[in-house]
């Protein structure tokens, strides 16, 4: 490892392909994550967004392999994941852990919270003295006090059950915790909650967060940089103040345009985006049946293009 590195993960070109129809003479695929490149510094918030479909579950499961990749590389701390020892196998599941959008299907409804917590500590042969206090240590950082801890999910809040998970995610003090729409379920005040949680960990325990959400909203509030994926690919990454100060991709400005004014209440659904209708092209920009700005030289692929902090997937810029 590198210790001078500020560098905790390194994801280079990755790609990954579903097959979606088999035939006698043909097989067709679906390109979920298309030659995806980023870093995630320590202590940072990487937030990717994007719409659902657009590949962000894939590029966190492919990270923590929980699904084999086509091409690429992931790289945590110096070391490229698809080639470690047994030995380090075990400290790469130690190190990274990840909480889901749903707590009431992430949590086994027939364990005590307290065996929830407990479970990665026995994986990892932490002895039982260690546990206990390792558990009521994660409990009352992720904001609830020990007496939950003899309870069942099904006692508990959506919002209660989010920290359960969380505390489950941080128990073996991991450096990297994938976050795969962990608020999505929630009300929006107790979304409020769970993102200042999040911030929380990360200045107080280095924690790095891979935070995937559909809601730029959301994912503007605890991100450093953020990543803007449109059909696995993508469009525009920065960081994320000014991203969203100065949006240059014409994707991101219809998902900044697409957030609420002031109030939840006038939300605008991206599904209301008015579709252009505009014959797919092979080869060209991704984003050419939908971008209000397409013109011939869009049927060509755009380089991404650097700007100031920001890469740029677009022939307008
Ligand atoms: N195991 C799979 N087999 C086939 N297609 C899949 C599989 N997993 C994901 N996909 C497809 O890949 C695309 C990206 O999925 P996903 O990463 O879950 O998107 P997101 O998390 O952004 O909503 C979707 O079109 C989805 O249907
Ligand atoms: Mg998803």
């Amino acid at each position: 490892m590198d210790s001078h590195s500020p560098t905790l993960l390194k994801v280079e070109n990755l790609s990954k392909k579903f097959l979606i129809k088999k035939s006698l003479f043909k097989k067709e695929y679906f390109k979920a994550v298309d030659s995806v490149s980023f870093s995630l510094n320590y202590n940072q918030v990487l937030g990717i967004v994007g719409e659902s479909g657009s590949g962000k579950s894939t590029i966190g499961r492919l990270i923590l392999k929980l699904i084999e990749k086509d091409e690429g590389k992931i790289i945590f701390e110096g070391k490229d994941v698809y080639k470690l020892s047994g030995r380090e196998e075990k400290v790469f599941r130690k190190e990274t852990s990840v909480i889901f959008q749903d707590p009431r299907t992430s949590l086994n409804p027939r364990y005590k919270i307290y065996q929830i917590v407990e479970e990665p500590l026995v994986v990892h042969g932490i002895n039982k003295k260690d546990r206990e206090k390792k558990v009521v240590k994660a409990i009352e950082d992720a904001g609830l006090d020990s007496s939950f801890l003899d309870r069942y999910p099904s006692d508990l809040s959506g919002g209660q059950r989010q920290r359960v998970a969380i505390a489950r995610a941080i128990v073996l003090q991991p450096k990297l915790i994938i976050a795969d729409e962990p608020t999505s379920a929630l009300d929006v005040s107790i979304q409020l909650q769970i993102i200042k949680l999040i911030k929380k960990l990360k200045e107080e325990k280095g924690i790095s967060f891979l935070f995937i959400s559909h809601d730029l909203n959301v994912v503007g509030m605890l991100s450093d940089q953020i990543l803007v994926l449109y059909r696995g690919k993508i469009m525009e990454k920065g960081d994320v103040k000014s991203i969203l100060k100065k949006p240059l991709h014409p994707y991101t400005k219809i998902l900044l345009e697409s957030l609420p004014p002031n109030h939840p209440k006038e939300k605008k659904d991206l599904r209301s985006i008015p579709e252009i209708y505009r014959e797919e092209i092979e080869g060209g920009c991704v984003f050419y049946s939908r971008c209000p700005l397409a013109k011939q030289k869009c049927k060509k692929e755009p380089e991404y293009k650097k700007i100031d902090n920001r890469e740029v997937y677009c022939h307008f810029v």
